[in-house]
């Protein structure tokens, strides 16, 4: 059994992990800690019966605590998870893992070094809906893919939200942007790279807040990606193929007990296809859990880290490029 230490009592942590958690075999929540406001410690405490502590060097030294969840912003990230590796602890961290892809290597090497699982939360890759439009692309029922494009952004949030916030490692980029790399990496595989990128602010913001890229793999497959976060909410995957269009709409939010439908339009009309529900918060987890005992599962989760942290560093050189 890991029992686990929650970093923080973020909105995720309450409304998402923890009901995610305490369906997951192998994993326990034991502990939450807060630095700043007591309320909050005391909603998880009444909520979920878990223990508090104050500070969260604490909570991350304690005894009985084997791995830690960190939901911080992500300027955070990094010095959560580092403190918690150098501590023998498992990390489970949230998107983006941190700020650079320099920053990420240096966790990776300190987990690897001490043979510690360290995962970051990008839930919705693990989605069955991902396996299932992989199928329907490998079925060969859109012909040949021509064209991916993934878009992912929402209206504006409260004006004190850490997106906003440059020194929390805030930008549409690091928020909504990951997503949609994240996804480019999934389907174009390990040779994926960025062509062409850029980002932009608006008045009255330090942060990105809009911003679109080209990747493609190596026989030049593309992947366009759109995200921001001052605009009409989108969420949508759409594989362009010889024969046919497949599009979905909830790709990367799909709550557990929601149906996800694939719109596939080709010459002879539009089919919809149901997709499954599940919970993709539940898989994540358990992708943490076996990467606790499996030395192969670390050892993708670090690969598939730096890849990510390399994708957004790369969308960076080319914006300035
Ligand atoms: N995997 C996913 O699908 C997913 C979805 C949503 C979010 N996330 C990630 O989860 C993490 C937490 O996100 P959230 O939306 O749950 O965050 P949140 O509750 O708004 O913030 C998390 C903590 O950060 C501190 N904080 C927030 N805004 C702040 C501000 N303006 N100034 C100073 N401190 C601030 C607060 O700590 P105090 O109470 O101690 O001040 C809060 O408990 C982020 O890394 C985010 O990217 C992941």
């Amino acid at each position: 059994m890991i029992r686990l230490g929650i970093v923080g009592c973020a909105e995720i942590a309450f409304r998402r992990f923890m009901p995610a958690v305490q369906n997951v075999d192998g994993i326990r929540a034991v502990a939450v800690a807060e630095e700043y406001d007591p309320s909050k410690l005391q909603m998880f405490k009444d909520t979920y019966g878990l223990e508090t502590e104050t500070k969260f060097s604490d909570l991350i030294e304690r005894e009985d605590i084997d791995a830690l969840y960190i939901p911080q912003p992500p300027a955070l990230h990094f010095k959560w998870a580092q403190y918690a590796l150098e501590h023998g602890k498992h990390v489970l961290v949230e998107k983006p893992s941190t700020l650079s892809l320099a920053d990420t290597e240096t966790l990776v090497k300190t987990a690897a070094e001490k043979n510690l699982a360290l995962h970051e939360n990008y839930m919705f890759r693990y989605h069955a809906q991902i396996r299932e439009i992989q199928s329907i692309i490998a079925s060969g029922r859109l012909g040949e893919v021509r064209l991916i494009r993934a878009s992912f952004g929402f209206p504006l949030r409260a004006q004190n939200d850490f997106r906003y916030n440059k020194a929390l490692g805030g930008g549409a980029l690091l928020d909504a942007g990951g997503y949609t790399v994240k996804l480019a990496s999934v389907l174009l595989g390990d040779t994926v790279k960025v062509d062409a990128a850029r980002l932009y602010s608006l008045p009255g913001y330090e942060v990105d807040m809009m911003g679109s890229a080209s990747l493609s793999d190596e026989n030049g497959l593309t992947c366009q990606v759109g995200f921001g976060m001052d605009c009409h909410y989108q969420c949508m995957l759409e594989v362009w193929g010889s024969k046919a269009k497949l599009s979905t709409n909830r790709i990367f939010t799909a709550p557990p007990g929601f149906e996800p439908v694939a719109v596939i339009e080709d010459a002879s009309g539009r089919d919809e296809v149901h997709l499954s529900a599940d919970s993709h918060f539940e898989h994540s987890i358990e992708r943490f859990v076996s990467a606790v005992s499996d030395q192969a599962v670390r050892e993708e989760n670090y690969r598939e880290m730096v890849l990510q942290a390399s994708l957004i560093e790369q969308i960076r050189q080319k914006n300035n490029s």
